[in-house]
């Protein structure tokens, strides 16, 4: 036989033992452990039941009371640390992800100009100060256009001065320069005169190396009309290469070949390097080539659809990444089109 007094000492001691578990429950696990060893199957307040038959007959009524008032007690004190525990979890994440509005904010990084685009840019404003505008010409070029309207006909040594990449279309090519454009814009505006520049993407099927890349910009000029001579074409690049690379420069015209222009000539500047004292990087000559230059071939003409005994023109071409190389004395061409920020971002120069 089992007494009310004895189970009410029990009841007593639980209710206290709840409280106290609860209080130190830190967190929804623990209190879920309180309930189970409370409440569960085989939880100290549910086996308080099973004395009750062993209790005389009139305290049972009495005796069951007790124990359910524990229970209901226990499980409002259980919900109430529940509630408690979850408001102090969503204040501690509020106040640990809390977000410091007055923190100045993480600059957005700007993008920039190439290098190439800004020396293009550069070049398109000299030009256009001499009255020429820019006019564009396909990359995927007719061998007749990249070739033989330029006196390059098929198996012409000069070939051998452009590596070219064929399309798999028969007579298909990736330009192996820009002067396939020559040809357009003359057979567009003849016979009114021209002053243009021609500017954009060559290709060539070369092995890549610090000197030569296999893509790769060019800057075509052509000046057709009556009466221009090699002075002009002389006047026309100085004044080009004062402005690119400053008014302290020397530079010198010298001859050379090219199918297309007749005479053909090297324009070079003193090297920026040693000051034309003779360095590596200009062979020890104090010179380094800028562009490439010449009188349009009357046969070019022809082709354009401008009469050679009326009109006469001068053509040259230059290569962007190569002044630029010159400019900076950078040794290696594949920097261009790397897609190195530490390189590019240097040129921080020029238009947005
Ligand atoms: N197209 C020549 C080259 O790629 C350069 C050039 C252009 C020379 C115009 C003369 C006149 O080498």
């Amino acid at each position: 036989m089992v007494q009310i007094e004895e189970l009410e000492q029990q009841v007593k001691a639980l209710a206290e033992e709840g409280r106290e578990r609860l209080e130190q429950a830190g967190s929804l696990e623990e209190c879920e452990a309180v309930r189970v060893a409370l409440l569960g199957r085989k939880g100290k307040i549910t086996e308080l039941f099973q004395l009750l038959p062993q209790l005389p007959p009139e305290a049972r009524p009495e005796a069951g009371k007790l124990i359910n008032t524990l229970k209901d007690q226990f499980q409002e004190a259980l919900e109430q640390r529940l509630a408690a525990l979850k408001a102090e979890t969503i204040e501690r994440r509020l106040q640990e992800e809390a977000v410091d509005v007055t923190l100045p904010g993480r600059p957005v990084a700007l993008g920039r100009l190439h290098p190439s685009t800004q020396v293009l840019r550069e070049i398109y404003r000299i030009f256009s100060g001499m009255g020429f505008q820019v006019f564009e010409s396909p990359e995927i070029e007719t061998d007749e256009h990249n070739f033989q309207l330029l006196n390059i006909p098929p198996d012409h040594p000069a070939r051998d001065m452009w590596s070219t990449f064929y399309l798999v279309e028969p007579g298909l090519l990736l330009r192996t320069h820009t002067s396939p454009g020559q040809i357009h814009v003359m057979r567009k505006f003849a016979p009114e005169p021209i002053r243009a520049i021609l500017p954009g993407k060559c290709y060539r099927y070369e092995q890549v190396t610090a000197r030569s890349e296999m893509m790769f910009h060019q800057v075509e000029g052509l000046a057709i009309g009556r009466k221009i001579t090699m002075a002009d074409l002389k006047g026309v690049l100085t004044e080009f290469a004062h402005q690119m690379f400053g008014e302290g420069r020397r530079f010198r015209f010298r001859a050379s070949y090219f199918p297309f222009t007749e005479p053909s000539l090297e324009m070079d500047m003193d090297c920026i390097l040693c000051g034309g004292r003779g360095c590596r990087v200009c062979k020890h000559t104090g010179w380094v080539e800028i562009l490439g230059a010449g009188m349009v071939h009357p046969q070019v003409l022809r082709n354009g659809g401008y009469d050679p005994q009326e009109f006469t023109g001068f053509a040259f071409g230059m290569g962007p990444e190569r002044i630029l190389m010159l400019k900076y004395n950078i040794d290696d061409i594949r920097l261009f089109f790397a897609n190195d920020l530490r390189f590019l971002e240097q040129f921080s120069g020029g238009p947005r």
